[in-house]
């Protein structure tokens, strides 16, 4: 930012000076100079709000990955089945998951949502993982894995 300012800045300092030598040939120059002057502050506005635009998203989509990543928010709408500790065989069929490490968990996931792992119930489970991007996985697997 303040980069930028100082070559607005030194652009306007510029300019001014061209102005100023062509204003001993003609006076009309000092209009050019104030049309000028308001021009580069008009920038400099600009260029501050769109900075300021971009912080701001930048701040939201942090935020929004940070949520969306969170591993015990991912799970809750698993822990029906699996239980809140991943400790019961879901609907009686799946191997107990509150055990099993990161890599096993995020194998298994990624396993159903390209059809490459389960069992008879397979397909319930890729309607469960479908969504779910690979830090969306890692996040799920991660918490369930410190339960
Ligand atoms: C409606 C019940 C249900 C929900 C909800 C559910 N699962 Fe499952 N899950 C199952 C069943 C049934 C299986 C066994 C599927 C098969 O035949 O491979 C399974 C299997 C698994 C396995 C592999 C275990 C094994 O036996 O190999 C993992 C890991 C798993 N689920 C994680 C999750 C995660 C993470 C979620 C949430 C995103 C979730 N499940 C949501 C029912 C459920």
């Amino acid at each position: 930012m303040k980069i930028i300012l100082s070559i607005m800045i030194a652009m306007f300092i510029i300019g001014c000076s061209e102005d100023a030598a062509k204003q001993e040939k003609a006076p009309v120059a000092e209009e050019a100079v104030v049309k000028e002057a308001v021009e580069v502050a008009q920038a400099v506005k600009e260029v501050v709000a769109v900075e300021k635009i971009a912080q701001v998203e930048e701040a939201v989509a942090e935020k929004v990955a940070e949520v969306t990543a969170d591993g015990a928010l991912l799970y809750s709408k698993c822990a029906g089945c699996h239980g809140a500790k991943g400790e019961k065989a879901a609907l009686g069929k799946s191997a107990v998951i509150g055990n099993w490490s990161v890599a096993q968990l995020e194998d298994a996931l990624n396993g159903y949502k390209d059809g490459s792992y389960g069992g008879a119930m397979k397909g319930l489970m890729l309607g469960q993982v479908k969504d779910l991007d690979a830090a969306k996985i890692t996040a799920i697997a991660e918490y369930i894995a410190k339960q």
